[in-house]
């Protein structure tokens, strides 16, 4: 991976991945980051590597074809990493549509321009020839594989059954994935991560919604009887299981990502509130969030074994550090919830 497309470098796990790629990645030559900043979108996450020479930032849309294309022409990537996506469940409730375009029509613009772009042959529908070491990575999810029930695990293998229309979007855009390979050849990959958690995270999400309303003195609002399970991981074990599958990862292969840790979120509240020394009558229950997945949990065993990965992190120390990292970015957290960070990008790219 020389010159590569990172989508969504400007949401939570986009932009704690180019920080990782530029730490870790020596023989990198650039980095290209698109996303259209929309809310999620934050470029004061990544402050820290703007003046890093291999590190361009272009704002557009992934499904702007001919934005796609040029970059492509530009920059001659050899390695895409998609994360860009509208990626809130409670808002693919209200707005099915935007979900749908952005996460499955997006996600077949950057294909069709990698196919193009990377093909030997690009006018020959049969060949399946593309230049070496060229890889595509999807960014999946677990919700695509729907919910579980008290046993059992997702595999790679677990049929998919989304039930939101954001997973439903997630397991959609998959499937065009899976029929560029099976159909053009093109080398991708798929990853389906568990629930991440960690520092940029945007606070409509649980950990640091309830870490700000703690913090604050707001009701914290629990969706039904708490009892949801989900699996946590830190999102640099996320940002380094990727980084494994783009080195060692077989071609048309997807990975599962996750770190063993399921917790209901009615514990994850209580352990936030004990944190922050606050009381545990802030708990609010709401009402259920409509199609509610009861239970996740991630089977990490074919990347652990295949390519070596391993989560660093155990959740009591990441969500320690997680909660301190809100405690000490107090301006970050009220910089979104006012609105003002989206005045950084008019300020810094005019
Ligand atoms: P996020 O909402 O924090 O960030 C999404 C980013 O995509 C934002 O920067 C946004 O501006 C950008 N974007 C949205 N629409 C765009 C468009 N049309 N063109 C260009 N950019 C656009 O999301 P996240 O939590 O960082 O998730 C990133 C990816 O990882 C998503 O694909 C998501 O499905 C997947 N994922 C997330 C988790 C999780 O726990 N957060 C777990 C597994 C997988
Ligand atoms: O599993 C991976 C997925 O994890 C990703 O694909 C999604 O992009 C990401 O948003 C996340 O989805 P969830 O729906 O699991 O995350 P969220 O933080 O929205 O909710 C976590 C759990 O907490 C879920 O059971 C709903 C519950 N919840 C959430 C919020 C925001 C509450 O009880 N109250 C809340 O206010």
């Amino acid at each position: 991976m020389k010159r590569i497309l990172v989508t969504g470098g400007a949401g939570f796990i986009g932009s704690n991945f180019v920080q990782y790629i530029l730490e870790h990645q020596k023989d990198l030559v650039l980095l290209v980051n698109l996303d259209l900043l929309t809310y999620a979108g934050n470029l004061e996450n990544l402050k820290a590597v703007e003046g890093d020479p291999r590190y361009r930032f272009v704002k557009g849309d992934i499904r702007d074809k001919s934005l796609v294309e040029g970059l492509f022409e530009e920059y001659d990537f050899d390695t895409v990493v998609h994360f860009a996506a509208e990626s809130h469940v409670d808002r693919s409730i209200l707005e099915p549509e935007l979900f749908l375009t952005t996460n499955i029509v997006g996600t077949q613009t950057l294909l069709d321009a990698a196919k193009r772009h990377w093909k030997l042959s690009p006018d020959d529908k049969y060949s399946r020839e593309y230049k070496p070491g060229v890889r595509y990575l999807q960014v999946s999810t677990d919700e695509v594989y729907g919910a579980l029930g008290r046993e059992g695990m997702f595999t790679e293998t677990t049929p998919l059954a989304p039930n939101s229309p954001y997973s439903t979007s997630k397991a959609s855009a998959d499937m065009v994935v899976r029929a560029y390979h099976e159909t053009y050849g093109l080398p991708v990959n798929i990853t389906r991560c568990s629930n991440n958690y960690g520092p940029y995270q945007f606070p409509e999400k649980l950990i640091p919604l309830m870490i700000h309303n703690a913090r604050t003195d707001k009701p914290l609002p629990v969706y039904g009887d708490g009892m949801q399970i989900r699996d946590w991981l830190h999102v640099k074990d996320h940002c380094a299981a990727i980084a494994a599958v783009l080195e060692k990862g077989a071609v048309g292969e997807v990975y599962n990502v996750g770190g063993n840790n399921e917790k209901a979120n009615i514990e994850i509240v209580k352990l936030i509130l004990k944190e922050l020394g606050k009381p545990e009558s802030l708990i609010t229950h709401v009402k259920d969030r409509p199609g509610h997945d009861r239970r996740y949990a991630i089977d990490n065993t074919k990347i652990t074994r295949e390519l070596g990965w391993r989560p660093e992190y155990t959740f009591e120390d990441g969500i320690r550090e997680t909660i301190r990292w809100y405690l000490e970015n107090e301006t970050w957290v009220e910089r979104i919830t006012s609105g003002a960070y989206q005045e950084y990008y008019e300020k810094m790219y005019r």
